[in-house]
């Protein structure tokens, strides 16, 4: 299967590469882009998402493209700059993309885009597979229409799928890396009522998803990449403190003092989000790790 993927020097895109063979990637800076992933053995090309259609000639003989690339959510504070950048770099990047995917003589077979759980917005205690309505704040107008840009590649005959990834727990970044220093230090708390369903699922599961959706043609559209056992943030509290062996007996953080500090950004640690992976267990995935506790256990011993 050759691929090309977006967004290869992230978190999720570093894992995956090492499951593809002689892998091309698409990157804001191809040759930092060579050197980073010189392990993998990539062949990197430039491009500049937002404003240039992605280069055409990244994609001989490609069948399967990975779209990971956009600004970091959970980095810095959410200025009016921040926003238009997290915005753009996944809608227009992605109608850049499709732009040049449409015009291809030898088109890939496969488009497999990133989306979010955020796509759901703020729910509660609803349980939410690939057919409930979106959300309609900030997070999930973008990944509506960051899933309607990457549809126009199903116009030209590629298959797509938008993967609504859940909060991705691995080592060596993402949301884990950044909530260890407060619970190794044993400031771990739960947020706001901590009554919030967080959809989680570990790295592993992830590339397992979307190398099954790479090859499962019956698979199309929206897939919930989430673990099929949700925890509530009280919950995972527990079992990462747990886990690490540390107290988690401070009083929760209020919603109002996460705010204060952390801006705008905070309504995406207090939004509650109970998703399931309907599509992926009805097309034949298997689950390497279905309950948190195991989950964190082997990401963490
Ligand atoms: N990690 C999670 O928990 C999680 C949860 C839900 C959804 N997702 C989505 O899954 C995708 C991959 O996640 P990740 O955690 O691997 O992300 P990441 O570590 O932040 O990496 C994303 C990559 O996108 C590129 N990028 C960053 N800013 C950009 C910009 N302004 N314009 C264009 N490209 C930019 C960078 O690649 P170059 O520097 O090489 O260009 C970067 O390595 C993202 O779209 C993310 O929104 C992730």
């Amino acid at each position: 299967m050759r691929a090309l993927v977006t967004g290869a020097t992230g978190f999720v895109g570093r894992h995956l590469l090492a499951q593809l063979e002689r892998p091309i990637v698409l990157s804001r800076d191809g040759a930092r882009a060579e050197r980073l992933l010189a392990e993998y053995a990539v062949r990197a090309f430039s491009w500049d998402a937002q404003n240039e259609p992605a280069p055409a000639q990244a994609f001989e003989d490609v069948e399967v493209v990975f779209h990971l690339a956009g600004e970091p959510v959970a980095q810095g504070r959410w200025t009016r700059a921040k926003k238009a950048r997290l915005r753009d770099s996944r809608v227009t990047g992605t109608r850049n993309l499709v732009r040049t995917l449409a015009k291809l003589e030898h088109k890939p077979r496969t488009l497999i885009s990133a989306s979010a759980v955020g796509y759901y917005s703020d729910r509660g205690d609803e349980t939410l597979d690939e057919s409930a309505s979106p959300g309609k704040d900030f997070l999930a107008e973008i990944c509506v229409a960051w899933e309607e840009e990457s549809q126009k590649a199903a116009d030209a005959g590629i298959r797509v799928v938008n993967l609504r990834i859940g909060i991705v727990l691995g080592s060596g970044g993402g949301a884990l890396a950044k909530m260890l220093t407060p619970f190794k230090f044993g400031l771990g708390s739960s947020l706001g009522h901590g009554r919030q369903w967080m959809s989680w699922i570990h790295l592993d599961d992830l590339i397992g998803i979307m190398l099954f959706a790479a090859r499962c043609d019956q698979i199309r559209g929206p897939i919930n990449a989430t673990a099929p056992n949700p925890v509530t943030n009280r919950q995972f509290t527990k079992a990462l403190g747990k886990a690490l062996r540390r107290p988690t007996v401070l009083p929760s953080v209020p919603g109002i003092v996460l705010r204060l500090g952390m801006g705008e950004f905070a309504s995406v640690l207090l939004a509650s989000q109970k998703a399931i992976p309907r599509a992926a267990q009805a097309a034949g995935y298997e689950f390497v790790h279905s309950q948190l506790e195991e989950a964190l256990q082997d990401i963490l011993d």
